[in-house]
């Protein structure tokens, strides 16, 4: 039975991001983020994938755990928090990812504690919240799915069929790794990305989501991190974790695109600007029909 954790209506700025992935230098980061835009940690929310391909899992989950923001349970914590053959991610069998996974899988399963695992395994599977007269749906990757991906490319039917199934007016995920928003008639998509890799755009720097209530709507802005990504590339080697990883935490390219849709792989390299979209209040929404017909 899916857990739904709902946060009630809220006024004021949230941080989202998504994939920590044991990056603990990212993590560190985007906490002190979170404190020097002024928003407190009871109005965070990660969307999940704590532990994962870097050097620091038991830290990461530490340091999340101790600040309280919100966390939904990604396919990672699912994982980990009935201790699982494998991190369940939904890579092809065989494919690079796939033969990958099992390094880090298995050192990060060996790292966690108990009550880290217990932490994971009682996490909730969506948390909503009433913003602007919407209804928001916050999961790891879809509704239906904790580890469905989703892309800017991956059909409008398959978004609005999710979007029906949380009742919801938008959802925000992570999980497939790339930053973006698209509108979807009156309803929303959108992909806070992740903080603990890049978005394979040829920069080191990872992404995140202020959602914002604004006079007219809600802003939801794609914001870059800037972190030690050098010194998260260091204590993967010290661990002896996939160099394909490493490496990617300085390049921000990909070892190779086995998850992405033709047009994602496409713009490989090519690099994200920062970016804000209005997403119009369901009353200027309707006014706006009423003026059409
Ligand atoms: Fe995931």
């Amino acid at each position: 039975m899916a857990k739904t954790q709902h946060l009630g209506h809220i006024d004021e700025p949230l941080l989202i991001f998504g994939g920590p992935y044991s990056n603990l230098q990212a993590t560190e980061a985007i906490l002190a983020e979170a404190r020097m835009l002024n928003i407190p940690f009871r109005r965070v929310i990660c969307t999940g994938d704590v532990a994962a391909y870097c050097g620091d899992p038991q830290a990461c989950s530490d340091i999340i755990r101790a600040a309280g923001i919100h966390v939904v349970k990604g396919n990672c914590e699912e994982s980990f928090g009935v201790n699982a053959e494998d991190c369940g991610c939904g890579f092809d069998e065989g494919s690079t990812c796939d033969q990958l996974s099992a390094r880090w899988y298995a050192y990060a399963q060996d790292s966690l504690d108990t009550a880290a695992c217990r932490w994971m395994a009682d996490l909730p599977d969506a948390v909503t919240f009433r913003m602007a007269e919407r209804t928001v749906f916050v999961t790891h990757a879809t509704a239906t799915s904790n580890n469905r991906f989703v892309f800017a490319s991956t059909a409008d039917t398959v978004k609005a069929a999710e979007l029906d199934a949380a009742g919801a007016d938008a959802i925000i995920c992570g999980h497939s790794g790339l930053p973006f928003t698209q509108p979807l008639g009156d309803r929303l998509w959108h992909n806070a990305g992740v903080v603990g890799m890049p978005a394979n755009d040829g920069t080191p720097r990872t992404w995140f989501s202020v959602v914002t209530p604004a006079p007219g709507g809600i802003h939801f802005a794609h914001r870059p991190l800037e972190y030690d990504h050098a010194g998260a590339a260091r204590r993967m080697r010290d661990h002896n974790l996939p160099e394909e990883y490493a490496s990617c935490l300085g390049t921000g390219l990909w070892d190779n695109c086995d998850i992405l849709p033709e047009a994602e792989t496409a713009a490989q390299g090519q690099e994200i600007t920062p970016g804000s979209h209005l997403w119009p209040a369901a009353e200027a929404v309707r006014h706006a029909g009423v003026a059409a017909e």
